[in-house]
């Protein structure tokens, strides 16, 4: 399927998704949005894909939030049927068996830090700069913000920033726990593209398999989570990639991992 304001570029499994709306530093209007939706679905349904990085197009911006020309003209009723949408897409790429990992490029603010907080884990250019300034325009955010970041580093921290509506370096960031690794702006997608091989070098289905063990036990109780963690290990032992991986391993040799 074409897309208005998405590049793909495919390569040895690994996909690079670009939100290409660089006038407006990339905004999240609802067709982004909608196009976002297809496209996530295609690609986890696609065995050719084994992992997808997400960034954005131009020097300037990752996500610069959702669009507040198209949203200040919302109804109540059409700005919480917009809130949800964007929710169903942060919960989309949470729930997608293929890892998914942000390479901020730029500014992520708003929906963009939202999406950013979506993926799995997230690489930032030191250029990158983070914030909710959603307070400023009288709103908050909308997009699973208030419930993803106060997951990610607690209440106190993510209150901090989102009633002050402050924007963060990649460092403090970092020192937060929001985002596992600062590159250099030229190196930033080359680097996250080779953890994104790393982990396609890997069994796709224990891959797959961890990443719902994780995603899904955010929101379990301990004992819940670890049940279902059981669940899943036994599950991959009937996988002819548990003998292979087992079975590469006490021959010495590399593994061929097939996906099945
Ligand atoms: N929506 C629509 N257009 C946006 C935008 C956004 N979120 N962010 C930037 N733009 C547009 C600007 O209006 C500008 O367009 P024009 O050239 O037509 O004027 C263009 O992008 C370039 O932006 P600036 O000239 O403002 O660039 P700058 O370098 O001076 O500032 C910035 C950069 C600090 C990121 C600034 O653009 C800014 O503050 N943007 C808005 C950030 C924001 O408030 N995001 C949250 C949105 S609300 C939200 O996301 C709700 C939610 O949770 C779902």
């Amino acid at each position: 399927m074409k897309f208005k304001d998405l590049l793909i570029e495919k390569c040895d499994g690994i996909t690079t998704l670009t939100i290409n709306r660089p006038q407006v530093l990339n905004a999240l209007n609802s067709e982004v949005v909608g196009e976002l939706e297809c496209a996530l679905c295609e690609l986890d349904l696609d065995s050719a894909v084994r992992a997808v990085v997400l960034t954005g197009a131009g020097e300037k911006a990752f996500v610069a939030g959702a669009d507040i020309k198209e949203m200040s003209q919302l109804s109540a009723f059409e700005a919480h049927d917009f809130a949800r949408r964007g929710q169903h897409l942060m919960l989309l790429i949470n729930r997608m068996r293929k890892p998914i990992i942000a390479a901020v490029n730029g500014y992520a603010l708003g929906g963009g830090f939202e999406l950013a907080l979506a993926c799995d884990f997230i690489y930032a250019s030191e250029k990158a700069r983070f914030g909710f300034p959603e307070v400023g325009l009288g709103i908050l955010p909308g997009f699973g913000g208030t419930q993803n970041l106060t997951r990610l580093i607690g209440p106190n921290r993510a209150s901090e920033l989102v009633f002050s509506g402050r924007i963060i370096t990649a460092e403090k960031a970092c020192a937060w726990g929001i985002l596992n690794e600062i590159c250099a702006a030229d190196e930033l997608l080359a680097k996250t593209l080779v953890t994104a091989r790393e982990i396609t070098g890997k069994g796709e289905l224990g891959v797959a398999y961890a990443k719902d063990a994780i995603a899904s036990g955010m929101d379990m109780t301990k004992e819940d989570g670890f049940r279902y963690e059981a669940s899943l290990f036994g599950v991959l032992f009937s996988t002819e990639d548990q003998r292979e991986g087992m079975g590469a391993f006490l021959e010495k040799r590399a593994a061929e991992f097939k996906g099945k």
